[in-house]
């Protein structure tokens, strides 16, 4: 393991005063690290920043294609929260992350419910909260929020089997130098963090609920998804408070939980 340049962790600490910075070239997967480092008792905030990751990981078992040109990051969280309420944690983070890359980068983002953020019709961010539950089960021990953003172009640009993948930066921002790639990727790290934590010690869930029904993707698509074992086609009417995908087939309308559901087909984005 290689310690990022020095200038980017100075970077990330200018922006943020929130997070105890472990940064390094490369890792298997940072959600791994901070799991092992909130088991060995590292505090609320701890994160693990890594360049690129050999064996990134997605949700429902997937792997994260986690190359060069991304970063990858991951805190450690004790929330005294029930596990149902893990939502949320990737709800704030999806705004927050959202807002980063608009902020820096100047484009529009929408989310994906549940986890995934869309720049133009291409998906940019992905996220994955883990968490362990406590002794009586009733609570989570600690969460881990992983946060993987594709900001330039890999070098040999995104796999055939990734059609969906995109980065937020062109071409152009390509060829620029490293001093000024680690400036835009310390500031959306940092704003990134900035936000989700502002949204994390809000009382309310409210304040950036709505941000994230505004920022909704799938509203008023036609979608494919499945649910216990049957495939179904319906609408999408919007996201409801509980952070629930709101679908109406024919005249029944269902709330989905992102558990028990996947989205297998979206016409028109895809
Ligand atoms: C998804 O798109 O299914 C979620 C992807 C989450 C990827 C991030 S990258 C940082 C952290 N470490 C991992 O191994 N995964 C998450």
């Amino acid at each position: 393991m290689f310690i990022l340049k020095k200038s980017l962790t100075r970077k990330i600490y200018k922006y943020t005063d929130k997070i105890t910075v472990n940064a390094l070239k490369e890792t298997e997967s940072t959600n791994k690290l901070a799991k092992q480092a909130a088991l060995g008792g590292a505090k609320e905030g701890y994160t693990v920043i890594a360049e690129r990751q050999t064996g990134g990981r997605g949700r429902l078992g997937r792997s994260f294609y986690s190359p060069d040109g991304g970063v990858y990051f991951s805190v450690v969280l004790r929330p005294d929260i029930s596990p149902q309420e893990t939502t949320f944690i990737t709800v704030a983070a999806a705004v927050a992350v959202a807002r980063a890359i608009e902020e820096v980068s100047g484009k529009q983002c929408l989310i994906k419910w549940v986890n995934d953020i869309y720049i133009d019709g291409k998906k940019v961010c992905g996220i994955l909260t883990e968490g362990a539950l406590s002794k009586s089960g009733e609570k989570l021990q600690y969460a881990v929020l992983g946060v993987g953003i594709n900001l330039f172009e890999p070098k040999k640009g995104f796999p055939k089997d990734l059609p969906i993948a995109d980065s937020i930066f062109n071409k152009k921002v390509k060829k620029c130098g490293i001093v000024q790639k680690n400036k835009l990727k310390a500031q959306i790290i940092a704003k990134s963090v900035n936000f989700f934590f502002e949204f994390y010690n809000k009382p309310h869930k409210s304040d950036y609920i709505k941000e994230y029904q505004r920022k909704s993707l799938l509203t008023g698509k036609r979608v494919t998804y499945t649910q216990n074992g049957e495939t179904l086609i319906g609408e999408v009417l919007g996201i409801d408070d509980s952070a629930r995908l709101i679908v109406k087939n024919g005249d029944k309308t269902t709330a989905l939980y992102s558990g028990d559901v996947s989205i297998t087909n979206v016409e028109g984005v895809f």
